[in-house]
């Protein structure tokens, strides 16, 4: 069941009749996996709405998926948000609530929920990614209150929470529509959602996680993008180069083309941090055991192995590799990069409802 929905970018969000079950019951568990982006969503153009300045692509994972079950309580005085098992306070509490406010709207709903989410990501990684949390509990969510099951609604909703969350309703590759001609505002939130891009069927790839110890954590990817739009004077560019990196990226996944695929991908990841060291103060995310995993991937392609770095909101950094390559390229960064854990990852489904009864 894992391989449905990734297959020719196939959306599978759970057989019809758990929605119908959740629908009653007021009570639904969805599964989501976090998404890398080859072309990076770095900046907004509306903060309320969630809208991006670009377009942006992304990959859709096999591992670290988040579970997440949303219960109505009608009696209860408020939501209440168990991450990981654990009450979750402050603004972490008040993100979720915000999101089902926002549901609760759309669906002409007032009880509060209870949500309870689970990350499977190994603690202190650093990969507990927003996207896969946004997308399971927009799936969840959206049943337990009644909302209508289509995979373009929930990726708008989705995107409402966690922008990168609208990518991981969609198994593999997935293309974030900025929606730039609809202007702001609610008309452009009707058309900026993620859709599946197809690739060439030979084009076999897997993405190895190298996940470097991180010291304290930095600044979110939120306010980090919010500094770099504002001051760094290499956003633009990067913006104008971005867009022309998504033209030429859909053409090489057209085309299987996977040496184009890690080239546009790199670029665009290590320009898109290069607007953060420029922004005033600069952000970064990139520690010296990521540098010693970028030297490792050189030293990869030196040796005639397709090996493409990207790297997102923190210091753990992402290998785009040939599929049947995974296992030597794993071991040539678990021995480059010793004090780092390594996982291979591969395309992943999207996401999808469980459990319509609260199993
Ligand atoms: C570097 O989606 O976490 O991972 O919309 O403010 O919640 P918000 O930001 P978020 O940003 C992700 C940034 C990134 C690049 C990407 O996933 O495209």
């Amino acid at each position: 069941a894992a391989a449905q929905g990734v297959a020719a970018g196939r959306v599978c969000l759970g057989e019809p009749q758990l929605w119908a079950a959740a629908a009653g019951s007021g009570c639904a568990v969805a599964v989501a996996h976090p998404n890398i982006a080859l072309i990076k969503y770095w900046g907004k153009r509306d903060e309320e709405w969630v809208l991006p300045a670009a377009d942006s692509l992304s990959l859709t994972l096999d591992v670290f998926p988040t579970t997440t079950g949303v219960r109505l309580a009608p009696q209860a005085a408020g939501d209440r948000v168990l991450l990981g098992g654990q009450e979750a306070t402050g603004p972490a509490q008040a993100r979720v609530a915000d999101f089902l406010h926002l549901v609760r709207e759309l669906a002409g709903r007032r009880e509060p929920a209870v949500v309870d989410s689970r990350n499977t990501v190994p603690t202190g990684a650093g990969l507990a990614s927003s996207a896969s949390g946004f997308a399971a509990l927009a799936v969840a969510a959206a049943a337990a209150y009644g909302l209508a099951a289509d995979p373009a609604a929930l990726s708008r909703l989705a995107r409402r929470g966690s922008g990168s969350a609208c990518r991981s309703l969609f198994g593999g590759f997935a293309q974030w529509h900025a929606a730039l001609d609809a202007g702001g505002g609610a008309a452009a939130d009707r058309v900026s959602l993620a859709e599946p891009v197809p690739a060439a069927a030979g084009l076999e790839v897997a993405l190895v996680i190298v996940v470097v110890n991180a010291g304290p954590k930095a600044v979110s990817s939120r306010a980090a993008m919010r500094r770099t739009v504002a001051t760094s004077p290499l956003y633009r560019p990067w913006v104008a180069s971005s867009v022309q990196d998504l033209t030429q990226m859909r053409a090489a996944l057209a085309a299987g083309d996977l040496n184009a695929v890690g080239e546009i991908t790199e670029r665009n990841a290590l320009g898109m941090h290069a607007t953060m060291l420029a922004a005033r103060p600069a952000v970064r995310y990139l520690a010296p055991a990521s540098l010693t995993a970028l030297d490792a991937v050189l030293a990869l392609r030196e040796r005639g192995l397709a090996a493409y770095a990207t790297m997102d909101a923190g210091p753990n950094v992402k290998v785009l590799c040939a599929a049947g390559q995974a296992s030597q390229v794993a071991a040539a960064l678990r021995e480059a990069v010793p004090q780092a854990s390594v996982v291979v990852a591969r395309p992943g489904p999207g996401a999808r409802l469980v459990a319509g009864d609260g199993r």
